[in-house]
């Protein structure tokens, strides 16, 4: 039997790179992890103007071998967006509107969300769905690791940190677009209490928009226990399957699903629960 004939041959040429661009699809997000961990857009930032292969090479904490594999990484992260690129008498990059938000002093910073989202604990689990499909846990990250999310925080400080900063830095921009664009949803509320609100960046900044509003964050005891409040805020820890505490609002941000489903899909959990 002709496997390919010539009509074939071009659909079956696309369907091959279809699958070649899937199979390396994670390519594109651990090249901007390593981008930012180097600190490349910190680096250019810095530079002020269009910074050339060269100046980038020599600014760059990186071993003097491995000078030559920079162009590379670059021309990736040109193509996904990350950085543009001009030619001076050699390429020289600049930042885009993306690449602002994974600078380490913008205080919208999406940087701590990457490098949460993308550490190899949080990753793992994607490789694990197959298997969660075909038992009885209840997330796949419990089938990565024998535990859950929030026990593997609570026996880990580096990856309690990680998740609690990452967390905190989705809710300062969500915040500020939450208090810009529905400002009114909050009329007449006179208590409101944000479940699950680790270390409580939504609720203080509702708590500082409404000062006559007595919020309250509720988490796990280990979460809150060494926070402070302020006039009109309060930290309450205990489990929110026993209890929550009374108000006229809950607020809910990346909650439900995060726990039923699979940890690991937490970027999709994220735009269905609150944005
Ligand atoms: C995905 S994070 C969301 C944090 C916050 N709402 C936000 O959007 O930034 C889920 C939060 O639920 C907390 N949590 C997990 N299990 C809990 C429980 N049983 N009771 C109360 N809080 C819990 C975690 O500590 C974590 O802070």
């Amino acid at each position: 039997m002709e496997l390919i004939n010539e009509e074939s041959a071009g659909e079956l040429l696309q369907a091959q790179t279809h699958v070649w661009n899937h199979i390396f699809n994670f390519i594109n997000s651990m090249t901007l992890k390593c981008a930012v961990q180097l600190g490349i857009p910190d680096v250019i930032q810095k530079h002020g103007k269009p910074m050339t292969l060269s100046e980038l090479v020599s600014a760059l904490p990186i071993h003097p071998s491995k000078a030559q594999y920079v162009h590379r990484l670059m021309r990736i992260l040109v193509h996904s967006g990350f950085f543009s690129q001009q030619n001076l008498n050699q390429e020289a990059y600049s930042l885009t509107q993306s690449t602002r938000l994974l600078l380490k002093d913008n205080p919208l910073s999406m940087r701590p969300l990457l490098l949460m989202l993308l550490d190899p604990v949080l990753t793992k689990p994607h490789d694990c769905l197959s298997t969660w499909f075909q038992n009885d846990e209840a997330t796949a990250f419990s089938v990565a690791h024998e535990r859950t999310l929030w026990e593997y925080a609570g026996q880990d400080p580096r990856l309690s940190n990680l998740f609690n900063e990452a967390m905190a830095s989705d809710s300062i921009l969500a915040s500020k677009l939450v208090l810009n664009q529905c400002k009114g949803i909050f009329d007449g509320v006179d208590s409101l209490v944000d479940v699950g609100g680790g270390s409580g960046t939504m609720a203080k900044g509702i708590a500082e928009a409404f000062p006559h509003m007595d919020c309250t964050v509720f988490d796990l005891p280990r979460v809150v226990s060494d926070l402070q409040g302020s006039k009109n805020l309060k930290y309450v820890g205990g489990d929110m399957f026993e209890a929550v505490p009374a108000a006229d609002v809950i607020l809910l941000k990346v909650i439900f699903c995060s726990f039923h489903v699979l940890i690991s899909s937490i970027v999709s959990l994220h735009m269905l629960t609150f944005h």
